[in-house]
């Protein structure tokens, strides 16, 4: 009866295999920095990294997005919580050029 157990399995296997690479090249990444693996385990649990970059906020401003995601469930430790606010603050400030999202190529022939 191996088999009726084992055909479940392998079958899972590939799909969580192939949901893992869609979902790298769906997803852009984090700029680098000291805090982008922390960042990326914490910020994109919800919603992917793209709202992340299409920002364009204050230090004040990422200060209250930071607390707000924290108070909404995102897993920051206290000693991570300046850091986090810096390195998205020094990343997406006001005067940085707007964000342009990638489109799909159906999308990119219609005008
Ligand atoms: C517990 C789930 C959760 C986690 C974890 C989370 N977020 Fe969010 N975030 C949300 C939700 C829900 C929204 C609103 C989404 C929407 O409008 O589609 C959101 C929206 C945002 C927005 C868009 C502006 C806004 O306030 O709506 C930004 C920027 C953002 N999150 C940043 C972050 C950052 C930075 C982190 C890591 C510190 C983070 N998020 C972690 C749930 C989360």
């Amino acid at each position: 009866m191996w088999k009726l157990r084992t055909i479940p399995f392998a079958a899972g296997t590939v799909i969580a295999t192939a949901l893992v690479f869609w979902g790298q090249t769906a997803q852009p990444d984090l700029p680098p920095g000291p805090v982008k693996a922390k960042a990326t385990t914490a910020c994109t649990e919800c919603h992917d990294a793209r709202i992340i970059l299409q920002q364009r906020l204050s230090k004040a401003a990422w200060t209250k997005e930071v607390d707000k995601m924290v108070k909404w469930g995102a897993v920051v430790d206290a000693a991570d919580r300046d850091l986090m606010i810096d390195y998205f603050s020094t990343n997406f400030p006001p005067d940085k050029a707007p964000y342009v999202a990638e489109r799909s190529a159906s999308t990119k022939s219609k005008k």
